[in-house]
C-alpha cells in the first residue's frame, strides 16, 4: 500500500528546479554582459582574457540560456506531471537528476572555453563533451518512467496512456541530440539568404506551440472550451508545413511566405486558449507579457522573412534582436509564469525592470541591424554612434542580470513560505 502524498513535496521539487533554472539564467546573463563589454571594448580580450576569446565564451551564453534557463522550467512541468509525490525519495530524485543536468552544462562550459566544440550553434557538444547532456537526459527519463510506473494504479486509463506515449517519444531525444551535434549533419538552408527555409521555421515554431499547448494542459491554465480550436488549428498548420517545399526552398517563393503567415492565426488562438483568469493570480502578468512578446515575435519574424528585408537583416544585429525577442522576451516571461504556477516563486519582483530592459535591448539591436549593412565599416571601426548603441545594450543587459538575481534570491523567500503554509 502506498503512503499518502507528503505535503509540500511538489513545491519543494519546484523550488529545487527553480534554483537550477534561475542559477543558469544568472550565469548565462553574466556571460552575456561580458560579451556585451567585449563588443564595446574589443581590446580587453587581449589585455585581460588571453586565449579565452569572445568566440570561446559565446557558446556558454547560448547553451546555458537554452539548456539551462529555457529548458529547465519545462523539465519542471514534466516532473509535476509524472513524479509520484507519495514517494519519500521524490525530492532526492529531483536533486540527483538536476545535479547531473547542471554538471553536464558546467562541464560543457569547460569544454567550450577549452576550444572543444562542434562549431554548430546550440549544438556545440563535441568530442568528450558530446555524450554529457544526452546522459543527463537519459537519467531524467529513467526517473520519470520509474515514477509513472509507481503511480500506475493511481492514474486513470487516459492519463496513464498519455504519459506512456510521451515517455516513448521522449526516449528518442537523447539519441537525437547526440546525432545532430555531429559535424556531418547540417540543417536545410535557404540558398538566397543563407538562413533557414520557411518550412523549417514554420516546423520549429509549431514545435514550440505544441510545447506551450502541452504546458497549459498540464498546469491547468487552458480554457477547456477552446481546446478544439487550438489543437484543430495545430493539425491544419502541420498539414500546411508538410505540404510546402522542404530542402533548398527560397523566401522568394510565395508558398514559403504564405506557409509562414499561417502563424498569424496563433495570435487570436493563443489569446483565447490562455485567457480567462485561470491559474495563479500572480502569474497572470507574466502570461500577459508572454503573449505580448509572442505577438511581437510572430509579426517581426514574418516581416524579417520577406524578400528584401531578409537580405538586409541576415547576419546582422537584427538577428540578435530577434533571438532576444524570442528567448529573453517570450520564453523568459512564459517561464516565469510557469515557475509561479509550479509554486517555486510567489510574486517575482523586477517585472518592469526586465520587460523595459528587454524592450530596450531588442529595440537598439534591431535599429543597429537595420542600419548596419550600409555602415559595416563604421561598426567594425567602433564609430561613436555604434559604440553608443552597444553601450545602451550593455546597460540593458546589466539591468536584466540584476532582475534575474532578484528572481534567484526570491526562490526560498518568506513570501513563498507564507504562501505554501496558507495552502
Ligand atoms: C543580461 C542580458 C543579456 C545580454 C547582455 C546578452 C548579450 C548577448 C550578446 C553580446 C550576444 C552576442 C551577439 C553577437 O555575437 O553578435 C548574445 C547573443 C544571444 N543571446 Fe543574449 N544576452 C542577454 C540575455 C539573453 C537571454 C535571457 C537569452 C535567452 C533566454 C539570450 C539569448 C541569446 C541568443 C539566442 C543569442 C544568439 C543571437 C544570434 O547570434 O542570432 N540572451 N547575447
Amino acid at each position: 500500500m502506498n503512503p499518502a502524498p507528503k505535503p509540500g513535496t511538489q513545491a519543494e521539487v519546484a523550488r529545487v528546479l527553480a534554483r537550477h533554472a534561475l542559477g543558469w539564467l544568472v550565469a548565462a546573463n553574466a556571460v552575456g554582459v561580458l560579451l556585451a563589454v567585449l563588443l564595446l571594448w574589443p581590446d580587453l580580450n587581449d589585455e585581460l582574457l588571453g586565449s579565452l576569446t569572445y568566440g570561446r565564451w559565446l557558446p556558454l551564453h547560448l547553451d546555458w540560456q537554452l539548456y539551462g534557463w529555457c529548458a529547465l522550467p519545462l523539465v519542471g512541468v514534466l516532473l509535476a506531471w509524472c513524479l509520484d509525490a507519495r514517494q519519500l525519495g521524490a525530492v532526492a530524485h529531483t536533486r540527483v537528476v538536476l545535479g547531473a543536468w547542471s554538471l553536464a552544462l558546467a562541464l560543457g562550459g569547460l569544454a567550450w572555453l577549452g576550444g572543444v566544440t562542434s562549431g554548430k550553434m546550440f549544438l556545440e557538444w563535441h568530442d568528450w563533451a558530446r555524450p554529457l547532456l544526452p546522459a543527463a537526459m537519459t537519467l531524467l527519463w529513467t526517473v520519470l518512467a520509474a515514477h509513472v510506473w509507481w503511480r500506475r494504479d493511481e492514474l486513470g486509463g487516459g492519463t496513464k496512456a498519455a504519459r506512456v506515449l510521451a515517455l516513448l517519444a521522449f526516449a528518442l531525444v537523447p539519441a537525437a541530440l547526440y546525432w545532430s551535434a555531429g559535424r556531418e549533419v547540417y540543417p536545410s538552408v535557404n540558398p538566397d539568404s543563407g538562413g533557414a527555409t520557411g518550412a523549417r521555421l514554420l516546423g520549429s515554431t509549431l514545435g514550440i506551440v505544441a510545447i506551450y499547448g502541452f504546458i497549459a494542459e498540464v498546469l491547468g491554465v487552458s480554457r477547456p472550451g477552446r481546446r478544439g480550436w487550438f489543437w484543430g488549428y495545430f493539425v491544419f498548420s502541420v498539414a500546411v508545413c508538410a505540404g510546402i517545399e522542404h530542402g533548398n526552398a527560397s523566401h522568394h517563393e510565395v508558398l514559403q511566405v504564405v506557409g509562414l503567415a499561417t502563424l498569424l492565426g496563433w495570435l487570436p488562438l493563443a489569446w483565447l486558449y490562455f485567457r480567462g483568469g485561470i491559474g495563479a493570480p500572480t502569474a497572470r502578468r507574466w502570461w500577459g507579457a508572454a503573449f505580448a512578446w509572442w505577438a511581437a515575435l510572430v509579426g517581426a519574424g514574418l516581416w524579417t522573412f520577406l524578400p528584401g528585408v531578409s537580405e538586409r537583416l541576415k547576419f546582422t544585429n537584427g538577428m540578435v534582436a530577434h533571438a532576444h525577442l524570442a528567448m529573453a522576451g517570450l520564453v523568459t516571461s512564459a517561464n516565469l509564469a510557469v515557475l509561479v504556477e509550479l509554486r517555486a516563486l510567489y510574486a517575482p519582483r523586477g517585472f518592469w525592470l526586465w520587460q523595459a530592459a528587454c524592450v530596450a535591448q531588442v529595440a537598439v539591436l534591431l535599429a543597429l541591424g537595420w542600419l548596419e549593412t550600409g555602415h559595416a565599416a563604421e561598426l567594425f571601426l567602433s564609430e561613436p554612434w555604434t559604440q553608443a548603441i552597444y553601450a545602451a545594450r550593455l546597460a540593458a543587459g546589466v539591468a536584466m542580470l540584476l532582475a534575474s538575481v532578484l528572481w534567484w534570491r526570491g526562490i526560498s523567500g518568506r513570501e513563498e513560505a507564507r504562501h505554501d503554509d496558507a495552502e
